[in-house]
């Protein structure tokens, strides 16, 4: 049989991972995480840059402790994102608490642990820097560049919620400084999944302006939002022309500035996006007139990235022949919605109920962005081990599972029990 090769693994191994854990499974590859990982390490290699991997595109806890094993740091934005890293034993200097509308007693936890807290808006600054007096701190600021694949992860344009405005960083000096608080980084991010990459240049001239009021500052954190390319035409981000670029930018910067300043990148998709793959079966073939759809058993409850975004996946029939009769299909998730559309017009081999498709690019801000809509269990998660084992990662609920831990959680599971028995 012949395949699409555009897959990065086998076909025949996803087929033999359906078939053993049953579907919706997500599958990741530990070898292209890593690798990935060691690319991104290699690109400014004669300037004091670190990573910090953003827990939010995967939070898997394996998948957390191979980023951490490849040196990285954790780029968080959530106290229960900052108690995860710690509880897999990264120390809390390596961890980064960008807080978006954080409450004081997240502000508490996060203080206590010591990790770096980023802070976003004056009125939480004032809250800390009272709390805090002769702590430090890092600032997030709004630096009025807009980016990112869709108007909802777009994050530095002027209208965003994020950030501390620009014409408000004397003030936050102020504050600081009136409580003996020290400013030891500044941040900014502009969006997710960059279309420009003049814009992250942009961005870091902003940040190397912003920061020549701040005379404790140790770091300056240029954000994520690294894109990968999704459709196969697509050209891939040029890493090391940026790299190239940006790296001219900072050393001209250190030059110029004579003090010991380092750099952040915090990139999430681009590590663990092209090494996930969701896998779901075909159960329905249906013809609308219009329209031909396959039917699966998963949807956007488990990959809402086409729903919420009108993003793109490609969708791989890994059961049929590559080179037969080819069929244009909606591809359709099984929520009760009609907008549980995974692919549109897509082109595939004629498909068949029992067929597995593979989703391609999910390994980022698929499982976690994942919810239990319609009462759906989530998927299972399979790692393919750099030794080239399968190692379940996540176990997958049976319904009945799903249904008495809601009931558990509800406290109901006692009344149930009493009415059934
Ligand atoms: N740093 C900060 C402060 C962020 O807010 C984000 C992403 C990142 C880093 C990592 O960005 P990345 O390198 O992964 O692009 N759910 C959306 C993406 C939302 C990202 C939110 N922030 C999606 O599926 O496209």
């Amino acid at each position: 049989m012949q395949h699409n090769p555009s897959l990065p693994v086998d076909p025949d191994r996803l087929l033999a991972i359906a078939q053993k854990w049953g579907t919706p499974t997500y599958v990741y590859m530990e070898s292209m995480i890593r690798e990935r990982c060691q690319m991104l390490k290699r690109l400014f290699p004669d300037l004091p840059v670190s990573w910090l991997y953003a827990v939010k595109a995967n939070d898997n806890p394996h998948i957390i402790r191979i980023i951490s094993g490849e040196g990285f740091g954790f780029d968080t934005v959530s106290y229960e994102e900052v108690l995860l890293c710690l509880k897999l034993g990264t120390g809390p200097k390596q961890i980064f608490y960008t807080e978006n509308n954080m409450t004081d007693a997240e502000m508490q936890g996060a203080a206590k642990e010591g990790v770096t807290l980023n802070i976003g808006s004056l009125g939480r600054l004032r809250a800390f820097c009272e709390a805090y007096p002769g702590s430090e701190c890092s600032i997030r600021i709004k630096p009025d560049i807009s980016d990112g694949h869709h108007a909802k992860v777009d994050t530095g344009n002027q209208d965003s919620k994020f950030g501390i405005r620009l014409d408000l960083i004397p003030e936050a000096v102020r504050v600081a400084g009136e409580h003996g608080v020290r400013i030891r980084g500044i941040h900014a991010h502009i969006g997710s999944g960059i279309q420009e990459p003049e814009n992250i240049l942009a961005e870091i001239e902003v940040l190397l302006k912003s920061s020549a009021g701040l005379d404790d500052l140790a770091f300056i954190n240029f954000g994520g939002g690294i894109p990968i390319p999704y459709r196969h035409d697509e050209t891939p981000f040029d890493l090391d022309r940026f790299a190239h670029l940006a790296s001219k930018r900072l050393k001209a910067f250190l030059e110029a500035n004579n003090r010991p300043v380092s750099f952040f990148f915090e990139p999430g998709r681009w590590i663990v996006g092209p090494a996930g793959i969701l896998l779901t079966q075909v159960n329905t073939v249906k013809d609308q007139g219009r329209k031909l759809f396959l039917g699966t058993d998963t949807g956007f409850n488990h990959l809402l990235r086409p729903a919420l975004y009108e993003a793109y996946h490609e969708v791989v029939n890994i059961s049929a022949d590559a080179h037969g009769t080819s069929q244009t299909y909606h591809i359709a998730g099984n929520i009760c919605e009609s907008g549980d559309m995974l692919g549109l017009d897509r082109a595939l081999p004629e498909s068949k109920p029992g067929d597995y498709l593979a989703i391609r690019d999910t390994g980022a801000y698929g499982m976690t962005m994942a919810s239990q809509y319609n009462r759906r269990a989530l998927p299972a998660e399979v790692l393919i081990t750099a030794e080239g084992y399968h190692k379940t990662i996540r176990s997958r609920k049976t319904p009945a599972e799903t249904v008495n831990d809601l009931l558990k959680e509800t406290g109901l599971a006692a009344a149930q029990k009493s009415e059934t028995s």
